[in-house]
């Protein structure tokens, strides 16, 4: 038997996709939250992380009636930006997470940075569900808010089912012409080898208990050993910020281990390895983006998954992109540690 007491962290979800497709709104949808209409042009810049608590997939997802039993504390989604100039960063975020959702614009279709996000995805043999977003740009679409995909689907006018099959049928076209099988997820009898389409809209709300259900129903039911929690830090640094009233800070996505304050960490920095002690281990509050400015909640010890935001010490050089260690008392010498920092 699985369960929280068999201490399972929680699953990391990428979010990719071309720009404008809606990776952020769709997370907006969820949270709550505004961040989207705060980008400068709209546009994405920095790979964001927000934490879900279970306790809120439970209730965002409680319309499908669907045995919701979760066995993960929780959910934390990585948003990544679509325009073309970040192809780092989505391979950042892909290397992080334990699924994806590649988000499609219903009225684009495949476009360019969709096939290299699936290119990323397929390279790591990364699990991921299609977000087929913008439903509610088919002409005449009904609006439900907030409601169950099929439930809303059934709401509408012959025409827009119509149009939404056709445009439908063409995507699973382009998708086999990248190699890949997929198919509506209700329709969706062969998961793992057909992967599954969502249709969502980050506006109105159609679909997003599915998409919910279907990312947490398939982690656990397919990952349970990977997402099995460890002593071992795995830590990877995001962005590494000013933030006023705390100096130099890092953001990080912590994967799996625990994190103290007092900790004595590693980083890799421009000239070399940059030891030092976490003066102050900050997240958001639950739902909120870490990348947005906003009050910091103070953590005496954080477990994985989560996005974190690092206080300490002379992290003025730190570089994006790289591992953060952590030193363990009557381990190996902190050498071993800026040894493979500096690597
Ligand atoms: P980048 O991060 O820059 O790659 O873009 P993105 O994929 O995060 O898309 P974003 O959330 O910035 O949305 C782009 C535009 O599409 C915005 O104007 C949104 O309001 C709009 N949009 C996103 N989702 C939907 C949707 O489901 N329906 C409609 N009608 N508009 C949407
Ligand atoms: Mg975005
Ligand atoms: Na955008």
């Amino acid at each position: 038997k699985v369960g929280k007491e068999e201490n399972l962290r929680s699953p990391i979800c990428c979010i990719m996709g071309h720009v404008d497709t809606g990776k952020t709104k769709l997370l907006d949808c969820i949270r709550g939250t505004n961040v989207q209409e705060g980008e400068a042009g709209g546009i994405t810049q920095q790979i964001g992380a927000t934490y879900f608590p279970s306790e809120n997939i439970r209730e965002r997802t409680k319309e499908l009636k669907a045995d919701a039993k979760l066995k993960v504390p929780g959910l934390l989604v990585i948003d990544t930006p679509g325009h073309e100039s970040f192809t780092n960063l989505r391979s950042r975020g892909s290397g992080l997470c334990d699924i994806a959702i590649l988000v499609v614009d219903i009225m684009h279709g495949l476009e360019p940075q969709t096939i290299e996000s699936l290119n990323l995805l397929k390279m790591r043999n990364t699990e991921f569900i299609v977000a087929l977003n913008k439903v509610d740009r088919l002409y005449g679409w009904k609006t439900c808010r907030d409601s169950p995909i099929v439930k809303a689907m059934k709401q509408q006018s012959k025409d827009v089912r119509d149009e939404f099959n056709t445009r439908l049928a063409r995507i699973i076209t382009q998708f086999k012409e990248q190699g890949l099988n997929t198919e509506s997820y209700y329709k969706n009898k062969a998961m793992g080898e057909t992967y599954s389409i969502v249709p969502t809209s980050a506006i109105s709300g159609e679909g997003i208990p599915d998409l919910l259900l279907l990312l947490v129903q398939w982690t656990q039911k397919t990952m349970v050993g990977k997402l099995r929690y460890s002593d071992e830090v795995q830590c990877t640094v995001l962005e590494v910020k000013v933030v006023e009233g705390h100096g130099t800070t890092i953001d990080v996505v912590l994967v799996n281990g625990v994190l103290h304050e007092g900790d004595q960490i590693v980083v890799c920095g421009m000239q070399r390895a940059i030891v030092t002690t976490i003066r102050a281990l900050l997240t958001p509050h639950p739902m909120k983006e870490l990348r947005v400015k906003g009050t910091y909640l103070h953590h005496k010890e954080i477990k994985a998954a989560m996005g974190i935001k690092i206080s300490a010490q002379g992290l003025e050089n730190a570089i994006a992109g790289t591992m953060l260690y952590v030193v363990k008392p009557g381990d190996v010498g902190v050498e071993d540690y800026i040894k493979a920092a500096e690597e």
